[in-house]
């Protein structure tokens, strides 16, 4: 009998030590999504051994990388281990989104003409008197459109714009001046833009989240995604942060030291916006330049598809607060560069955590859009979009174009007409994604010879409810904001 129960513990221990980087095998998740999904297929990235404690550091490969853990092996169905194969590599899906998340972009462009709306049912294809339609002219198919173009050709930088970025390493004792990039720094990208660069990063330290906690202000934060502090940082159980310079130190009684000699209560820069207690800090990378690099090292904490770079000079960054007696408290915010060869509003935009899923995104999103709007010109979001940026962002686009085509009046009793010009001229969203809303909302119909928009009352309905729950908005008159011409400017 102890024979035998000695001869299991040799087999596990065998089988356990063949559980090495690369072999997949089902795993008990700590957060289900749903019961079905209680044990789905991870990919084994690494394993440590501790005192004797063995753990797993695993991908679930159906899953966001912000869900990758540490594992006991009680957590491992090793039965059914499977070995990697020779060219197998775990899917890019989750953490790059950029195949999957990408909106998509029309093969050929939609001709912008005026045609009209119809609101008679005899015209309408669908049979509610209630809807409404929108004309869009006739040119592909929208079959032809759905399957999409890859990214814009990657555009020859000029000035400025395209200079190539370094990766940031910060030492924490000189939190002023970026250190020398370490050999785990991530590698340059053929393509070079937003403070952060999209990366599909291989990198096997890169890809494992290396901070247990951050405490910044009230809130105790577990990050989901690695980000390059200094390595001291990351054997410690709480990083403390400074709510108001993002300066990073490793206790509370260095925070308290600090914070005894940091008056700051707000970002740095100017406000440009406030109402009611929101406010936006609009911050110069080139003047401001350790507070940015802060900022980014923190928002790197929740940004996977991004790879840091230290040369911030060529970004503002705008951080969206809320106010109450002890100061203005970051919320969010997104950067942007200051001269952008592809028309970019947002390189890289962030709610932190403990505000997620309460309207802030929305609100980053709809500021962004509102300075494109003072700018005079039509913007968009830096791609890849994580999965959580496309879903903001898609509901984002949503809402706003049919909020123009739910208010639109009839003329002299004639059916309303707009054009997708008109639309990108009214909300500053870029050409390609009106056009990949319309098609995701399913609106388009191909009717009597041309394209229609149709509203179902359902639509609407669901529309105006969605409204009504959308409580902050961004109020224009309260933007004080004059824009630059950077190009023209020589330096940023
Ligand atoms: N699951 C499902 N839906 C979600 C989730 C979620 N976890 N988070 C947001 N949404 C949806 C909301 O339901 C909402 O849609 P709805 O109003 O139609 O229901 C929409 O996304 C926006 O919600 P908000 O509350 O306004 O957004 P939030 O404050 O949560 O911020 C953001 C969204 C900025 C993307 C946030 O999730 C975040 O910071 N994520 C980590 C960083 C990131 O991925 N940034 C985007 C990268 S792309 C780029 O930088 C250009
Ligand atoms: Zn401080």
């Amino acid at each position: 009998m102890a024979d035998d129960k000695e001869n299991k513990k040799i087999g596990l221990k065998t089988t356990l030590d063949m559980v090495v980087e690369g072999c997949r095998l089902p795993v008990k998740m700590s957060i289900l999504p749903n019961e079905e999904e209680e044990w789905p297929l991870a990919e084994i990235l690494s394993r440590k051994e501790e005192k004797g404690k063995l753990e797993f550091y695993v991908h679930y490969i159906d899953f966001n990388k912000r869900l990758d853990e540490w594992v006991l092996p009680d957590r491992l169905r090793v039965e059914e281990l499977q070995f990697p194969k020779k060219d197998q590599k775990t899917p890019q899906k989750q953490n790059s989104s950029a195949a999957n998340s990408r909106p998509t972009t029309p093969d050929r462009e939609l001709q912008d003409k005026k045609t009209t709306v119809d609101r008679s049912e005899s015209d309408s294809p669908s049979p509610s008197l209630l809807s409404k339609k929108l004309s869009l002219p006739e040119q592909s198919s929208p079959a032809a459109k759905l399957g999409g173009q890859g990214q814009t050709p990657q555009s020859q930088t000029k000035s400025n714009a395209g200079r190539k970025r370094k990766a940031i390493f910060l030492d924490e004792d000189s939190q002023d001046a970026p250190a020398t990039p370490q050999p785990s720094a991530p590698p340059q990208q053929p393509r070079q833009t937003g403070s952060m660069s999209s990366s599909h990063d291989e990198n096997i330290i890169t890809r494992i989240k290396n901070m247990e906690t951050i405490e910044l202000g009230k809130y105790r934060i577990k990050p989901w995604y690695f980000s390059p502090y200094p390595p001291e940082l990351t054997t410690i159980s709480i990083v403390y942060i400074c709510e108001f310079c993002l300066k990073y130190v490793k206790s509370r009684k260095c925070l308290e030291r600090h914070r005894t000699k940091c008056t700051l209560r707000h970002p740095p820069g100017n406000e440009i916006y406030r109402k009611s207690t929101i406010s936006f800090f609009e911050i110069d990378g080139r003047k401001n330049k350790m507070y940015s690099q802060n900022l980014c090292l923190l928002a790197k904490l929740f940004l996977d598809h991004k790879t840091l770079y230290y040369d911030t000079d060529p970004f503002l960054f705008y951080v969206m607060t809320e106010y109450d007696i002890k100061g203005f408290h970051i919320v969010g915010f997104f950067s942007k560069e200051k001269e952008s060869t592809e028309d970019y509003n947002v390189a890289c935009i962030l709610t932190l955590p403990p505000y997620q899923r309460k309207g802030y995104g929305k609100l980053l999103i709809e500021f962004s859009y509102e300075l494109s709007k003072f700018e005079g010109k039509t913007g968009s979001p830096e791609k890849p979009l994580s999965d959580l940026g496309l879903l903001s962002y898609r509901s984002y686009w949503s809402q706003t174009i049919l909020e123009i085509l739910v208010n639109l009046k009839p003329e002299n009793g004639e059916r309303p007409q707009i054009t997708i010009n008109e639309i990108c001229e009214l909300t500053s969203i870029r050409k390609e994604d009106v056009i990949s809303t319309l098609q995701h909302l399913n609106l388009i119909n191909y009717y009597k010879g041309q394209y229609i928009i149709t509203l179902s009352q359902e639509s609407i309905d669901t529309h105006n409810r969605a409204m009504a729950k959308r409580k902050i908005r961004i109020d224009a008159k309260c933007l004080h904001w004059t824009p630059k011409d950077w190009a023209k400017r020589g330096k940023w």
